[in-house]
C-alpha cells in the first residue's frame, strides 16, 4: 500500500492496513456492538478480515479506495478502520469508520474522520464525501456532525439488516468549506 502516506493526527497515526491487522481486524470487528450498527456479519467469518484487507489494496491500486488503520500514536495499537470508496467519475468518496468499543466516547472516530475528509479533499483531490448511518445510531451522526458534514436526509427502510428493514441518515460534505486555510487535521509523514 506505498501508495498511502501515514497521517499524524493529535493522537493517531493513520497508516495503510496489511495482512498482519487481520487478526486484530477479525476480534475488533467480531465484536455484536460493532456489527450491529454496520454491515458487518456476526459472528465474523474466518477468513473475512484477511480477504477485506486484500480489497482494500486492490482498491488502494485501482484508485477506487483510501483506506487507514486507526492506530495510537506511541504505542501503535489499532482501534479501528477508516475508508473512503472512491467513485472517480464524480470525485466523490462515501465514508465510512468503526472504532472498538473499549475506546468509543474518547473522541478517536471524529479524529480519525476529519483526517480522513482532509485526505480525501486535499490529497485526493475531491468534490463531496458523503455517508451514511443506521438512524438508530446517533453517535455516528455526531461524529459526521462534528467533522463539519451536513445532514442530507433520512432514506427510510433504505438497509435490510439482519431481516429488519432500517431508515438511513445520509451526510454530506463539499470541497470548498475545509479548504480553507487553518483546516489542517493531519500531517503526511
Ligand atoms: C460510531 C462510532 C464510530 C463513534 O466512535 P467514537 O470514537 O465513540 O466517536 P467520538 O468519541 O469521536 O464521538 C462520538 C459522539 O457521539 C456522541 N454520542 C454517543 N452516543 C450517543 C447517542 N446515543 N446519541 C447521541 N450522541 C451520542 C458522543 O457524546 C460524542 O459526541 P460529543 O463529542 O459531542 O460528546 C463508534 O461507536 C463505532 O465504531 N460504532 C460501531 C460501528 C459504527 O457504527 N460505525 C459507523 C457506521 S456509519
Amino acid at each position: 500500500m506505498e501508495k498511502q502516506p501515514t497521517l499524524a493526527t493529535g493522537r493517531l497515526l493513520l497508516r495503510s492496513f496489511n495482512l498482519a491487522d487481520a487478526r486484530a481486524v477479525q476480534q475488533l470487528c467480531g465484536d455484536y456492538a460493532v456489527a450491529a450498527t454496520t454491515l458487518l456479519p456476526h459472528p465474523y467469518p474466518d477468513g473475512l478480515a484477511e480477504a477485506w484487507i486484500t480489497s482494500l489494496c486492490e482498491g488502494i491500486e485501482r484508485g477506487d479506495a483510501a483506506a487507514f488503520a486507526v492506530t495510537l500514536a506511541g504505542e501503535g495499537t489499532l482501534i479501528g478502520g477508516v475508508r473512503l470508496r472512491i467513485d472517480p467519475d464524480h470525485a466523490r468518496g462515501e465514508l465510512g469508520f468503526w472504532v472498538a468499543k473499549h475506546y468509543w466516547g474518547r473522541g478517536y472516530a471524529t479524529e480519525a474522520v476529519r483526517a480522513a475528509i482532509e485526505y480525501g479533499f486535499s490529497v485526493l483531490g475531491l468534490h463531496r464525501v458523503h455517508a451514511m448511518h443506521f438512524s438508530r445510531n446517533p453517535a455516528s451522526g455526531r461524529v459526521m456532525g462534528k467533522c463539519g458534514m451536513v445532514h442530507e436526509g433520512r432514506f427510510r427502510g433504505h438497509i435490510r439488516k439482519w431481516g429488519v428493514y432500517e431508515d438511513v441518515d445520509l451526510w454530506g460534505i463539499l470541497r470548498d468549506p475545509v479548504s480553507q486555510p487553518g483546516m489542517h487535521t493531519f500531517s503526511p509523514l
